[in-house]
């Protein structure tokens, strides 16, 4: 990991309140691996954002990351201008493990703004000759993104919270017809984290966790989370985002 200063090359608006970037640099776009965050600083703001990795194109040098707008910050980051260069610290954090002992179909399970990284995700995966099934969620129709570049990995399910499009409901509800694969991959808020770890307790599984951060890089330890390993309390920004699902307590 190391600061960057990325070139915005496309900026768009893809779903309510959604918005897609894509950067260029010669660093961070070859040393990312999905699951991993980069640390953006949005021009006139102090703190730093971290936002993950939705895709990778490394022959371009090209990078995408998708955020909603919560916020000035986040708002500012919506309205720049393409050819502007952004100070970037990346990539932070430990990624998903992309080698699988043990089978050959991936379930990807995300909510929201947890969506993207698991883009990035199903697309080495299937590269790596794994099937790979995927659940994504949403507010609602407005806030949809992405069904088609999922579907084109494998069997996609969208699900809506009032059911405007795709099921009606949640992620979990769509798990009990899913029972056929080796591994899953999660990411999206902490409720549906809880409700996927519990009704997954039997199977081997990866979350990535969201918080708040402060140095992003493991020195301040504004981001820890409980887990049942020796160390007590770990670090999102460094130890994680990702984790075993087994070792996290939500
Ligand atoms: Fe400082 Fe994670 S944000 S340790």
């Amino acid at each position: 990991m190391r600061k960057s200063e990325m070139k915005l090359i496309h900026s768009e608006r893809i779903a309510k309140d959604t918005f897609e970037l894509i950067l260029e640099d010669d660093y961070i776009t070859q040393e990312a691996v999905p699951g991993q965050f980069i640390y953006i600083s949005v021009p006139n703001f102090t703190l730093r954002r971290p936002i993950s990795i939705a895709d990778v194109d490394r022959e371009k040098k090209q990078l995408t990351i998708l955020f909603k707008v919560v916020g000035k910050g986040t708002a500012e980051l919506a309205e720049l201008e393409p050819g502007i260069l952004l100070d970037c610290l990346g990539p932070n954090g430990n990624g998903f493990p992309l080698d699988m002992e043990n089978g050959g179909h991936a379930l990807l399970i995300g909510g929201g703004i947890g969506v993207p990284p698991l883009y990035y995700l199903g697309k080495e995966l299937k590269q790596k000759g794994m099937e790979v099934t995927s659940i994504i969620g949403f507010q609602n129709a407005e806030y949809v993104f992405y069904e088609e570049r999922f579907s084109a990995l494998g069997d996609t399910y969208v699900v809506t919270d009032d059911g405007s499009y795709g099921n009606e409901g949640f992620v979990t509800d769509v798990l009990d017809d899913i029972t056929a694969f080796d591994t899953y991959f999660s990411c999206g808020p902490k409720g549906m984290l809880l409700n996927v770890t519990k009704k997954l307790s039997h199977k081997n599984g990866y979350i990535s966790l969201e918080e708040r951060m402060g140095c992003g890089v493991g020195a301040c330890a504004a981001c820890v989370v409980r887990t049942n390993t020796e160390a007590g309390y770990k670090k999102i920004c460094s130890d994680g985002p990702v984790f075993p699902a087994k070792e996290v307590i939500l």
